[in-house]
């Protein structure tokens, strides 16, 4: 495995020309996928600017442009009419000023009537190293340039450097924009600071750290938080660090939620119970970005990265790593978040595959099992004599689901444990699975559950097996991310 030099990973991206062959190189590979959002070249991790305007989807990525390393950071941009089919735009906010030197992190966007304006962290670093984070801001004009505006403010000196990751939010009720921050305070807990101004551009003073009862030490820093509002309830998305729950092997990262009530007059997010939900039950997702839908303030569409900080997969060797997640429409079931795969992404279905005809498993393929009770057990990309494949087990009596990816060839990560349970008390009655060459996202009764992974299937490993009393669907599912090169 290549050990990379400071300088390697912060090398500046000078022309297009620097990463065209390396484009070029991992276009070949076995695990690029299809209907995913991929880094042109090297390391994609956050989702970025999730926003509608103006009749287009804009969505961006961290993007380092070198290897599967992190290093300096660029927001790469694409767009959609449908959330199902992108396009490639290119690098949109460069880090190429004092204030953003060592990276243009991570953050969200507003949309105006003639631009988008987006919001980030500029991670800068002096000489010596010490990192001092700026609020940043750009405007995206619909005729597509990028405009760096100044900072809106520098590091906050009562925290420490870890300030990162600006959700904007406007509150209609009393006109104020506000930016939530992701922070630590200098006692090392995790926590949220907020700004607010009665401009999306200028006079931003900092209004105070948000109150969480309950949550005063949870993890010692708090990534990428925003507050979304959906049917009627408040939702603090984070995600904490350093921090173990049950359940998740070695992981101390983890993106989750609480569900609430915001009081934007006294800075209070009033937690509705002592639970942290977490997002997704898979083994890779993280730093989820949510973009409100212009239909209805009360839904919200949610994409995350699938893939974790501090891991690493087996396309590292091949110089790139990370993909998106598909795009999810979020409600509130039972005082849970549920989520939702697209309606439009029926539109990808290809060929019905004919299951009594044949056990293969197309690589990029959607399942749909509708149960009719009782034990079942799944394992996809299993080898011919049905040992190995990620296994789903649903147990009836437990009631509860099982996602394992001990069984593959290729092991990775394996520390943050590889077997996730979901308890399931109402029980299991239906499954919808994405599969894209080197991802899966495992839907659970109708959005209750998701499981989002990356998943590596070798030559061997290409077969189905079903056992339980059920009917299942299985559909090969067309291209709808173009994997062409721009980067300019
Ligand atoms: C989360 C994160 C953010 C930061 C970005 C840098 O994965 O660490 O907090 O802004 O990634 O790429």
């Amino acid at each position: 495995m290549k050990t990379w030099t400071k300088e390697e990973r912060y090398r500046v991206l000078k022309s297009a020309e620097e990463v065209r062959d390396l484009h070029e190189r991992i276009s070949q590979s076995d695990y690029r996928q299809q209907y995913h959002i991929q880094p042109v070249t090297g390391l994609l991790n956050d989702p970025n600017g999730f926003v509608y305007h103006d009749g287009v989807w804009h969505l961006f990525y961290q993007w380092c442009p070198w290897g599967a390393v992190h290093g300096l950071k660029y927001w790469y941009h694409t767009v959609s009419k449908d959330l199902v089919t992108w396009k490639n735009m290119g690098v949109c906010i460069r880090p190429d000023t004092e204030y953003d030197n060592k990276g243009a992190y991570s953050g969200s966007a507003l949309p105006t009537a003639d631009a988008v304006r987006l919001y980030y962290t500029g991670n800068h670093r002096d000489e010596d190293w010490t990192r001092r984070p700026y609020t940043c801001v750009v405007n995206l004009k619909d005729d597509g340039t990028a405009e760096k505006l100044p900072p809106l403010f520098g590091p906050n000196p009562d925290y420490t450097e870890h300030q990162r990751d600006p959700k904007i939010i406007y509150n209609e009720e009393n006109g104020t924009y506000y930016l939530v921050i992701g922070a630590q305070t200098k006692e090392k807990k995790g926590c949220v600071i907020i700004y607010r101004s009665d401009s999306p551009t200028k006079d931003w003073t900092f209004a105070g750290q948000l109150k969480v009862p309950g949550f005063e030490d949870f993890g010692d820093m708090w990534e990428c938080p925003s507050i979304e509002t959906i049917s009627g309830y408040d939702v603090l998305i984070f995600c904490p660090q350093h921090l173990k729950l049950p359940g998740r092997g070695e992981s101390v990262h983890h993106n989750g939620y609480l569900l609430g009530h915001m009081d934007w007059d006294t800075l209070t997010f009033t937690p509705d119970n002592t639970r942290f939900h977490v997002l997704d039950f898979g083994f890779d997702s993280y730093a989820a970005e949510c973009a409100a839908n212009p239909n209805d303030r009360n839904k919200a569409t949610l994409v995350a990265w699938m893939g974790l900080p501090d891991a690493s997969y087996p396309t590292d060797e091949e110089d790139w790593s990370g993909c998106l997640t598909l795009p999810r429409e979020l409600r509130v079931r039972d005082r849970r978040l549920i989520q939702q795969p697209l309606d439009v992404l029926r539109a990808l279905r290809g060929m019905k595959i004919d299951l009594e005809a044949t056990d293969l498993l197309p690589r990029v393929c959607e399942l749909e099992l509708i149960s009719r009770g009782g034990d079942l057990n799944l394992k996809l990309f299993a080898k011919a004599d049905g040992s190995g494949g990620l296994r789903i087990d649903y147990d009836d009596t437990e009631k509860t689901v099982t996602v394992d990816r001990s069984q593959m060839v290729r092991r990775f990560n394996t520390e943050q444990g590889e077997a996730r349970v979901r308890p399931l008390p109402k029980g299991l009655f239906h499954l919808r699975i994405f599969i894209d060459r080197s991802s899966i996202e495992i839907f659970v009764n109708d959005g209750d559950a998701v499981f989002s992974s990356r998943i590596f299937p070798t030559a061997g490993e290409k077969r189905l097996f079903a056992h339980g009393d059920a009917s299942i669907h299985l559909w090969e599912l067309e291209r709808a991310v173009v994997d062409d090169f721009a980067v300019e």
